[in-house]
């Protein structure tokens, strides 16, 4: 069966026909950019309501962390529902969580209610980190799918910086001394409020979006629906022959997946196939070399090396700008180098800048908080502040190019047509639980260890991220879905889809 690989890479790119696949991929991105910004909008709110609502380190605590359990469900029930509805309707639910949570955050009675509403929102966000990838490989053609892909993550950390701005410009629009998210802001609202409740705004546009667009075409197929599917296919691929040709194929898979027995996740070892495992794990990996507690967790960092609480406006700034910045270079790179080789550089760059700054945090001693009697600050000495810093957003810069985007374009990609959208949802889900995991372990990890030992672990978590990759994770660059199921999991697995 003829791929794409036959043809030289990126040169599709250039074709005026991919504008319709782009812009549908733009489409379903902007589901990123609601994860992004619900998952990280808490962050300017969550001192206020602390205060608000009396609450204690725990409680507080989890009415963060909650969103990410329900991140968690919503990932594995999207990748369910959306081999059942179809990936546009499962879209649209997840516009309708987010649309309905914002709001009933921003004007939660108490503590109990807020967690329940921000669970609703993850539940959100989940179903948008698995309809995204999966409705973007689905569309696109397969010379520029990676480029395409890598959008979800531009998307995501483009919504992540645009909390940040809207949080800070907000708490800046609140009357009083000062900018203050606990202050009223419109109509008796506190300005935190009004942080959940601007959401609706990007929850409209995809809500719409997802009303808008087609049906993928793998779907339409699966359900019979051959006249549907061959529209969108001349639509995103140009022409109705290579439309034609593209159908057959998918028929032909679809064909084979009836006659086999029913489409399962359940493999001979270790209970699921192989496959599965390695969206598993490259999900696993991706967030246990520790990327969100930099991003959660920065201030404690920087204060480390003389910043102090007020600059953290400006910190997440540099980070969440870095890491939109780079994102680029994944899009440029990864439909002509391929997912393997970035993944590799990825995990040896992280590698390195974990275990610098794991090292230089063995340098750390403590001094007393100016600003919080009874507290002490971490500090550390002039040279190795440096090193700590720029290793910090050397790691940022590894990441952001190589597995944040990538992880998202191999989950979308990498599962054959008939387990996709479960074995999706599966990853997807084991990388919210492990997200939640590193992000609740670092507090006490910091308080009996110090800042090293995390910073180690993640290095360890990147080292063993390279052998994985070289090992496991199969090549997929301008492979066609519907020859995703002769991958291989093995060594030298590049040569195993051709
Ligand atoms: C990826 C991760 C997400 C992280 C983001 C930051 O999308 O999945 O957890 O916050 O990258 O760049």
């Amino acid at each position: 069966m003829a791929t794409a690989s036959d043809e030289p890479v990126g040169s599709g790119a250039r074709s005026p026909h991919h504008g319709k696949a782009v812009g549908l991929a733009v489409a379903a991105a902007v589901g990123g950019f609601l994860f992004g910004f619900d998952s990280s909008v808490i962050n300017g709110a969550v001192k206020a309501f602390t205060d608000e609502f009396g609450l204690g380190d725990a409680l507080s605590g989890f009415a963060v962390a909650v969103a990410l359990l329900g991140c968690a469900l919503g990932a594995w029930l999207g990748g369910r529902l959306a081999d059942r509805w179809g990936r546009t309707r499962v879209m649209f639910l997840g516009a309708v969580l987010f649309f309905v949570s914002s709001i009933l955050s921003g004007i939660a009675f108490g503590v109990w209610d807020l967690i329940l509403w921000r669970a609703m929102a993850g539940i959100g966000i989940g179903i948008a980190s698995v309809i995204a990838p999966a409705y973007i490989a689905e569309i696109a053609p397969a010379a520029i799918r990676g480029r395409l892909g890598s959008l979800q993550q531009l998307a995501i950390v483009i919504g992540i910086f645009a909390a940040l701005l809207s949080d800070q410009l907000l708490a800046l629009a609140t009357p009083g001394e000062g900018a203050d998210a606990a202050g009223e802001l419109w109509f008796g609202l506190e300005a935190w409020r009004w942080m959940f409740i601007v959401a609706v705004i990007p929850a409209t546009v995809y809500g719409v979006l997802a009303l808008m667009i087609p049906e993928s075409p793998r779907y339409l197929v699966a359900r019979g629906k051959q006249d549907e599917a061959l529209a969108v296919l001349t639509d995103v691929l140009g022409t109705r022959d290579e439309a034609a040709t593209r159908l057959r194929e998918i028929e032909q898979t679809i064909k084979a997946d009836e006659s086999a027995p029913k489409a399962s996740l359940r493999g001979p070892r270790f209970g699921l196939l192989p496959l599965v495992w390695v969206g598993i794990l490259l999900s696993v990996f991706q967030q246990f070399v520790g990327i969100n507690v930099i991003f959660y967790y920065s201030n404690t960092l920087w204060q480390a090396v003389g910043f102090d609480e007020s600059d953290s406006f400006t910190i997440s700034t540099i980070t969440s700008v870095t890491n939109v910045v780079v994102t680029f270079i994944a899009i440029a790179l990864v439909d002509k180098v391929g997912r393997r080789p970035l993944l590799l550089i990825g995990s040896a760059g992280m590698a390195l800048c974990l275990g610098l700054m794991a090292l230089a945090f063995t340098q750390s001693y403590e001094i007393p908080d100016p600003d919080n009697a009874g507290e002490v600050l971490t500090q550390l000495p002039g040279s190795w502040g440096t090193v700590a810093l720029i290793a910090a957003n050397a790691f940022v810069v590894f990441f952001g190019a190589t597995w944040g985007p990538l992880v998202w374009v191999l989950l979308g990609e990498m599962f054959p047509n008939r387990i996709r959208a479960a074995a999706l949802g599966l990853a997807a889900a084991a990388q919210w639980i492990a997200n939640f995991l590193i992000t609740i372990s670092f507090p006490p990890l910091l308080g009996a260890f110090g800042a090293s030992v995390p910073y180690l672990m993640y290095a360890i978590f990147a080292v063993l991220s390279f052998f994985f990759t070289l090992w496991k994770v199969p090549e997929t660059k301008g492979v066609e879905l519907e020859d995703m199921e002769g991958l291989k999991v093995e060594r030298r697995s590049r040569s195993a889809a051709a």
